[in-house]
Formats: C-alpha cells, sequence, structure tokens
C-alpha cells in the first residue's frame, strides 16, 4: 500500500484518491508519524502532501528524518518536496514573485527521469507557493525548472527519493496521473490490483473487527452514503444491525415513505421509523440561525438514535456502536476532526455534531476516506439499485437548511412542493440526456437541484390581481464531489417550465430565481 503523510489543507485525501484511481491501495497518517510506526504499516511507497505552512515557520510541521532512510521510496509534492531538500540539507527561500495557478515547466534530465518517463520535455503545471528549493541535497540532481522555479522538480534515483515543486494530484496538471503511475508502477514495481471487491473485503473485516459479537446501530438516512454502509454492515454483521431512520419531518416530499418502502420491501434489515416531527418543530422554532440550527438538529439526532439504543438493549446495556455515512467532505468542511484540525469550518455537518449530555456511541464510518463518485461505485459493486446509488445528495438538516429563516409549517408546505417540481423536471432532463449520451454523468447532467425559500416577498400581478408572496430559488448544480461545483447551464426551455409551473401550481410562490453562482465562492447549500 501506499501511505500519504498529509501536512494539512485538503491535499493529502486527493492525492491519496490519485493513488486509488491508479487501481493501488492508498491510506492517509499524521505527518509527523514516528519512522517506526510508519514501517509498521508496511509501504510500499511513501509520499508526502503539500500544506500551507513555510518550512521555516515556526511550529512548521514536519517529518521523522528516518522516514526518508526507511529504504522506501518516497515521492513529496510542494511542501513535501521542501520538506524533503530541507531535512537532507538542502536549502530552501523565498522566490520574487512566487506562483500560483498554471505554470511551464521544462524538463532537464535528458530524457533520464523514471518519474518523467515518456511526457514531453514542456509542459504544464499546477503551482502553487512562494517558498523554493534554492539549493539541492547532496546526491539530488535538478530534473525540471520554470522561469521563475529552480527546481520545480528533483530526485535521487540512487535511493528512490522524487519530488516536485508542482501539484501532480490536481486536474490542472495534465500529466500528473502519469508521473504518478510512472512512480507506483515504474519506480515502486507496484501492481494496479486494488478493486472495488478489495474494499469491500477490507471494510467489512473492519466492521467484524470493530464490532465483535455486538448489536449495531444504524443512522440511515435513504441517501447513498448510509445506504453504502447498510449494505457493508448487512455483509459483515447480518442480523445484529437495526437500520434507524429518524423522520425529522424535514425531508422532501413522499421521502419517508419510499425509504421504508425500500428499506422494509427491498431489504432484508430491521428497520425502525421514528416519528420524531413533531420533536424537531418544537426544538425549531424560532430559530433563525443556519449553524443553531444545524446544531438542534445534530444533537437531536444523537438524542433519537440514543433512545432507540435504549429501546432495544441488552442485559440492560444501550447498544454501544452506531455507523453512519460519514464521507470525508463531511470531515473536510466540518473543520477536519481527522485531518490534523488544519482546515477550518464551513459548516457543521449534522453527522460531526458533537454528542449531547449522556449520550455516547463508539461510530463505525467505513466511508470517512471516500469521495461520493467512490461512494457510488462502491454501492453499484454492493449490488444497491441504481436509483438508490444515482440519487442526488441530500443533507442531514434536511430543508430545514433550504428555509431561510425560520421554520414554520407553511414555509415547509410551499418548499415541499417546489421542490417536488424541480425534481420532476430535472430528473427528467437527466434522464434524457442520460438516453441521449449513455453516461450517467455527462458534461451538462445535473448533479445536485433543489429549491431554496428565502426570507422575503415580492410584488406580482396574478389574474387582475396584486400578489405579495415568496420567490422560489432553483439551485441546480454540476459536481462530482461536491468539494466544488459549478451552476449548472440548463436550457432555456427547461427553465422556464420550471418557472411556469411553480407558479402556477404552488401557492404562495410568485417568482422564480435561478442561482448563478458556483462553489467557490458560494456553497452548494444556502446555510
Ligand atoms: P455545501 O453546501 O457545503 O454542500 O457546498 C456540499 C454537499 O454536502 C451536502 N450537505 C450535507 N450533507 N449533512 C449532509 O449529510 C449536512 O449537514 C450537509 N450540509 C450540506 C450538500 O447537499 C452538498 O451535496
Amino acid at each position: 500500500k501506499v501511505v500519504v503523510l498529509d501536512f494539512g489543507a485538503q491535499y493529502g485525501q486527493l492525492i491519496a484518491r490519485r493513488v486509488r484511481d491508479l487501481g493501488v491501495f492508498s491510506t492517509i497518517a499524521p505527518c509527523d508519524i514516528p519512522a517506526e510506526e510508519l514501517a509498521d504499516m508496511k509501504p510500499s511507497a511513501i509520499i508526502l502532501s503539500g500544506g500551507p505552512a513555510s518550512v521555516y515557520a515556526e511550529d512548521a510541521p514536519t517529518i521523522d528524518p528516518a522516514v526518508l532512510e526507511l529504504g522506501v521510496p518516497v515521492l513529496g509534492f510542494c511542501y513535501g518536496h521542501q520538506v524533503i531538500a530541507v531535512t537532507l540539507g538542502g536549502r530552501v527561500g523565498h522566490t520574487e514573485k512566487g506562483e500560483y495557478g498554471h505554470a511551464d515547466i521544462t524538463r532537464c534530465d535528458g530524457g533520464t527521469s523514471k518519474l518523467f518517463g515518456s511526457t514531453p520535455s514542456q509542459q504544464q503545471v499546477w503551482m502553487s507557493h512562494r517558498d523554493a528549493v534554492i539549493q539541492v541535497p547532496e546526491g539530488f540532481r535538478v530534473t525540471s525548472q520554470t522561469a521563475i522555479c529552480p527546481v520545480a522538480s528533483m530526485e535521487c534515483p540512487d535511493r528512490n527519493l522524487y519530488s516536485t515543486q508542482f501539484h501532480p494530484e490536481v486536474r490542472h496538471t495534465p500529466y500528473g496521473q502519469d508521473l504518478l503511475g510512472n512512480f507506483l508502477f515504474n519506480i515502486c514495481g507496484l501492481q494496479p490490483n486494488w478493486t472495488m471487491e478489495g474494499i469491500i473485503e477490507d471494510s467489512v473485516r473492519a466492521i467484524q473487527e470493530q464490532v465483535g459479537d455486538s448489536r449495531v446501530i444504524l443512522g440511515l438516512s435513504g441517501g447513498v452514503d448510509s445506504s453504502v454502509v447498510a449494505a457493508l454492515c448487512a455483509r459483515a454483521i447480518g442480523s445484529r444491525l437495526t437500520c434507524v431512520f429518524v423522520n425529522h419531518g424535514l425531508l422532501r416530499k413522499n421521502e419517508p415513505e419510499e425509504v421504508e418502502e425500500v428499506f422494509t420491501k427491498q431489504f432484508d434489515v430491521d428497520f425502525v421509523h421514528v416519528h420524531a416531527e413533531e420533536r424537531y418543530a418544537g426544538l425549531l422554532a424560532g430559530v433563525v440561525d443556519p449553524e443553531e440550527k444545524r446544531r438542534i438538529i445534530g444533537t437531536q439526532f444523537w438524542n433519537e438514535f440514543f433512545a432507540v439504543a435504549q429501546d432495544i438493549a441488552e442485559d440492560g446495556r444501550p447498544v454501544q456502536f452506531m455507523a453512519q455515512g460519514t464521507i470525508y467532505p463531511d470531515i473536510i468542511e466540518s473543520g477536519a476532526r481527522k485531518t490534523g484540525g488544519k482546515a477550518s469550518t464551513i459548516k457543521s455537518h449534522h453527522n460531526l455534531i458533537p454528542f449531547p449530555e449522556g449520550v455516547h456511541f463508539d461510530l463505525i464510518e467505513p466511508l470517512d476516506h471516500f469521495f461520493k463518485d467512490e461512494v457510488r461505485a462502491l454501492g453499484t459493486a454492493l449490488g444497491l439499485p441504481d436509483y438508490i446509488v444515482h440519487r442526488q445528495p441530500f443533507p442531514g438538516p434536511g430543508l430545514a437548511i433550504r428555509i431561510i429563516g425560520d421554520v414554520t409549517p407553511e414555509k415547509l408546505e410551499i418548499l415541499k412542493n417546489a421542490d417536488a417540481i424541480i425534481r420532476e423536471e430535472l430528473d427528467a432532463y437527466n434522464a434524457k440526456l442520460f438516453e441521449e449520451t449513455g453516461e450517467r454523468n455527462s458534461e451538462h447532467s445535473c448533479w445536485q437541484y433543489f429549491a431554496v425559500l428565502p426570507d422575503i416577498k415580492s410584488v406580482g400581478v396574478m389574474g387582475d390581481e396584486r400578489t405579495y408572496q415568496r420567490p422560489i430559488i432553483l439551485r441546480a448544480v454540476e459536481s462530482s464531489d461536491a468539494m466544488t461545483a459549478d451552476w449548472a447551464k440548463l436550457p432555456y426551455e427547461v427553465l422556464a417550465r420550471v418557472s411556469g409551473r411553480i407558479v402556477a401550481e404552488v401557492p404562495g410562490v410568485n417568482r422564480v430565481l435561478y442561482d448563478i453562482t458556483s462553489k467557490p465562492p458560494a456553497t452548494i447549500e444556502w446555510e
């Protein structure tokens, strides 16, 4: 396996992801892991990620120097490149301008670097740095340069140490995957044999080891993430799994019925439908602040799950384990619970809210290192039906974070009805594209689409009457992993149909707006 040592930022997971894309298993470890502990992981290759710090900053993260003496091939990117240089006696300094974004490198290895292999002598790369290596350590040679950066990459093939100032892991470095492949296959001699079946086996084994012969509660929302966890847990522990569906009354139109139908009729699992609608309505009354809504909803989820855990207690002990479908982007955006605490909080995803007093579970989160499209591939490999695997994402706090301002029954009713129309029309649009292109995620298909209800009213005219009613905002984005997204370039006729239908069919709405902001700078949801 490949171990990625993470220096913070959001690149570590992305590197692990790219390695997995090449069919090689990879995992992440903190950058300061002692060399002995790292050796125990039996890595076939080590990759040092980029990071936000400067190697000369006070408390700059660094590695145990013995990591470079393990005899395992090492590849460093950006900050990792500078760490290798400094650790082995080279020098890093400030460049005059820094480089951010596209840059052109020129190879100066005479075509002999195994890392660059047969890639072109001039190539575009993605850079993001102010510091640069200005003197390579003894025994190293420079393999590429840019006009600004004297050491865009360096290597010491005798010791199998390679590094680049640029980021091969990002899509904006067109030959990045080639370089990574050269490292894994030609330098480390690995084989691309990490398959979905292998992942499933590993995950199932890990769950079995973690829970022994205990029972497990699963927080099931009906979305792809929790459904995949359900399928994995069902494989791992069979009837010792209880799936708990907490209905907080903030679900989309017809959703509770659909989820119950799927999990009681098509899956043979123990399914508990908790009707918590009124408790949630009471807790949310008058609450306006988005993070406050998220906190209340997330905390109450724990209370609801814990109540079930006590109901099905054995020998007076509530169920100890709870499985949930946390995926990697949830963790990153909630402030990096497991990535060393170096990213900032963007929003608190509900399944990362702390336990309230008196509640505790040992968590099982088999998907916490995966991106959405990997989870979907896993779902397909586990035999889940397409309509679950390709369901669009839906946030745990549900429609509460799509109603700006306080949540009331009237607003919920408006939002559910408008949202149902949007889903109907855009489901049809996606289905048509799928038919035409044969690709589910074709260039223009929408990845996520929904209605948002803002807290304003505007004047309109219907028939001969003045109206003073609410607008609905249509949000529709293209994305593959929710980390970044672009607004969908929907054809005008689709927009026109959605708008016409919402105003005609949803009482209380007299205007429809389309959100044309990408992520970043916006987020996909409005709260
Ligand atoms: P944002 O709005 O952060 O959303 O760009 C990224 C993706 O995550 C979904 N989302 C959530 N999912 N719990 C979840 O399970 C949450 O609290 C949550 N908040 C946002 C959102 O729908 C989008 O797909």
